[in-house]
């Protein structure tokens, strides 16, 4: 580290501390956010830290619906984001209303969403679900005739598949994810031929069927720690990849795509996450109704899975 970001890192550390705060990032933060941070995690992962955590200031380094989601889960604590223009657009592709149009068509069907939603989405769902439980909570709701699952169509599909379930989508998917091909698992399989492939179930159903395991960011580092494999290429955000090199130095990690970069996954840097202390702001709200709601399906859905 140069001798500003010490600096920097130090006034962190020291304002953490006076502010009874902690910093949870991401796995697809940059590596200097990541490196300043208490916990590191997937998007539920983090949710349930901070709950778990006696901090009263939660700064969350990641995007928007994480943020909520970490806000709905601990509504006692101040959640804060280093850059509250860090959005999600697969969270922004259905409002609440579009889901309540869904329903409306399908008056039989249980509704299931993906943590990639806003609170407003996840009060008219009756379960959430994310990328490590979605084909659990679906394959759980067996006395259901017919089961809504919004946004992500690819997520949808992956879980179809695996849960032998027809499911009502949505048209939503991730931009960054989309931009993987499965050109560039072709390429990277015969470059590197003993190597695991390591998928994300937002990926296009075309690279979701080369893999070796469809996980979501933390699985794949339990993945890469515990397969005996030494080489493993990597189909998701490319930021994850510098988390899976620290943490399993004596292995090969290559992200499947270069061009797989979630910009708003970038936004926080650690001048902001210092300012956000400094200022106590910008807060992430969640009004109580919404709040209330929202929390039954993320309940249900821990009661699942
Ligand atoms: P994870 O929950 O697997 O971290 O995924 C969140 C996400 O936004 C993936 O793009
Ligand atoms: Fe949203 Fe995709 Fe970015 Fe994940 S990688 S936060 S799904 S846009």
């Amino acid at each position: 580290m140069i001798k500003e970001d010490k600096e920097l890192a130090r006034k962190i550390k020291e304002l953490k501390k006076k502010r009874n705060a902690i910093i949870l990032a991401h796995n697809y933060q940059l590596p200097e956010v990541q490196d300043i941070a208490d916990f590191r995690g997937d998007s539920l992962e983090l949710s349930r830290i901070a709950a778990k955590n006696d901090a009263k200031v939660i700064v969350f380094c990641g995007v928007y619906f994480m943020a909520e989601t970490a806000s709905i889960l601990c509504p006692d604590k101040k959640v804060i984001m280093p850059d509250i223009s860090s959005g999600c657009p697969m969270a922004n592709m259905m409002t609440a209303e579009d889901l309540r149009k869904l329903k409306q068509k399908h008056p039989q069907a249980v509704a299931v969403g993906y943590v990639n939603t806003s609170a407003e989405v996840k009060a008219e769902l009756d379960y959430c679900c994310t990328s490590t439980n979605a084909v659990a909570v679906v394959s759980a709701l067996k006395d259901k005739k017919e089961i809504i699952f919004i946004p992500d169509k690819y997520l949808a599909d992956y879980v179809s598949k695996k849960s032998g379930r027809k499911l009502i989508s949505w048209h939503g998917f991730c931009p960054t994810h989309v931009k993987i091909l499965p050109e560039d698992l072709k390429r990277e399989k015969k470059f590197h031929p003993k190597a695991k492939v390591m998928v994300h179930p937002e990926c296009l159903s075309g690279v979701v069927a080369l893999a070796d395991a469809v996980l979501s960011t933390s699985q794949m580092g339990k993945y890469a720690r515990e397969n005996p494999a030494k080489e493993f290429i990597v189909a998701t955000e490319a930021g994850l990849v510098y988390r899976l090199k620290q943490d399993n130095p004596d292995k090969e990690f290559y992200p499947a795509s270069e061009r797989a970069v979630c910009p708003n996954m970038k936004r926080a840097t650690q001048e902001k996450v210092l300012w956000a202390l400094e200022e106590l702001k910008d807060e992430v709200n969640v009004p109580d109704e919404i709040r209330k709601k929202a929390r039954l399906a993320i309940d249900r859905m821990l009661a699942i899975a």
